[in-house]
């Protein structure tokens, strides 16, 4: 039986954390066997925030190690730079002439960057969920396992791939879906009693695949939490629903229980919830944050891993492409 096509992809902006791991790259290693999968760097997509130039080379090869590191086999996927696949940005450019300008302004991710970085509302920044849309359909990819905030970026892929479908006259791309084993699509809340977890907004409300033991526990035994509960079966609010979250996350629901239980008999004691959470927490991170150091010690191994991955990655993206070109009628000789 022919498996699914899976795309996912990563920003190469800063260090990757613990929201990207379990909204995201968990799933990754969990599909590898049973989809066929090309998982990306997306570093065009960090260029719309104008990253230091001699910054790029390692944190594209940093968010490869740590895919790796995450359980990524990169002889069971295709794991590329979304850079060496040119093929790419050329159905960009197709997609953008189906994209509008009204609907790009209205998407909440664009609104939320022109609040926060005014002075560079770049285009690359408006059309974000065209590429976005590109990266995936150049794959006629149908499932993409990606973390909550990206699920109306789904939503645009799946109007531009049936607007392209229904201009053109031909059934050229699927509809691509936000992907978790029919689970709730997760959004990894902060430490800070932020609703996210996010790279780099506030590096005490995020814990980072890079963080040592001790600046895990640290953070941990920082984050917000209310004042304790002096009455029976007080609704928890955000900053203790948050650590709960985080704790079921990594340790799954019967680690959650017993604190649940306390809260309600008002004997919660925020200190042991912490304490638990935080060895969870190393526990976690440590043997990813080990082994995607070493990997960064042989640059020549992700060189080797970036070059096949582009060559099987673009063998994929010219038969879409050109299927494409040919909708748009592009084929002069
Ligand atoms: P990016 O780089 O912001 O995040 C990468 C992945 O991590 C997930 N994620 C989270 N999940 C749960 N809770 C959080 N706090 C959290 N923070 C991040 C994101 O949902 C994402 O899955 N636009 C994308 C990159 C991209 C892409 C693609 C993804 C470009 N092209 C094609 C899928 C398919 C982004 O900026 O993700």
């Amino acid at each position: 039986m022919k498996k699914e096509i899976v795309v996912s992809g990563i920003r190469s902006t800063g260090s990757l954390h613990l929201g990207n791991y379990l909204g995201a790259m968990r799933n990754y290693a969990r599909m590898q066997d049973d989809f066929t999968c090309f998982f990306f760097v997306a570093d065009y997509h960090s260029l719309t925030t104008h990253p230091d130039p001699k910054d790029l080379r390692a944190s594209v090869y940093r968010v490869i190690a740590e895919n790796i590191a995450s359980g990524l086999d990169p002889e069971k996927v295709t794991l590329y730079a979304q850079s060496d696949v040119p093929e790419t940005t050329e159905l960009y450019l197709l997609l953008n002439t189906l994209a509008y300008k009204g609907e790009l302004e209205k998407v909440p991710t664009f609104k939320d960057k022109v609040r926060s970085q005014p002075d560079n509302v770049n285009a690359a920044l408006l059309t974000y969920p065209v590429l976005m849309a590109a990266d995936i359909l150049i794959h006629k990819a149908t499932q993409v396992p990606v973390g909550k905030d990206q699920e109306q970026h789904l939503e645009m892929a799946r109007n531009f791939a049936h607007r392209f479908n229904s201009r053109y006259n031909e059934t050229i791309f699927p509809e691509p879906y936000a992907f978790n084993f029919g689970e709730a699509l997760i959004k990894v809340p902060g430490l800070d009693g932020s609703a996210k977890m996010s790279k780099s907004e506030n590096g005490a409300g995020t814990i980072y695949l890079t963080d040592e033991d001790e600046v895990i526990r640290k953070k941990i035994m920082k984050a917000k939490t209310d004042s304790s509960p002096t009455e029976a079966h007080t609704p928890l609010p955000e900053s203790i629903a948050n650590l709960f979250q985080l704790l079921q996350l990594v340790s799954g629901a019967e680690a959650v229980a017993p604190y649940q239980t306390a809260w309600n008999e008002t004997t919660i004691r925020f200190g042991d919830l912490k304490k638990e959470l935080a060895e969870a927490m190393v526990q976690f991170v440590k043997p990813i944050r080990e082994k995607a150091l070493d990997l960064q010690q042989s640059p020549e191994a992700i060189q080797q891993i970036l070059r096949t991955g582009a060559e099987k990655a673009r063998a994929s993206a010219a038969q879409t492409l050109e299927e494409a070109r040919r909708a748009v009628g592009i084929r002069y000789y």
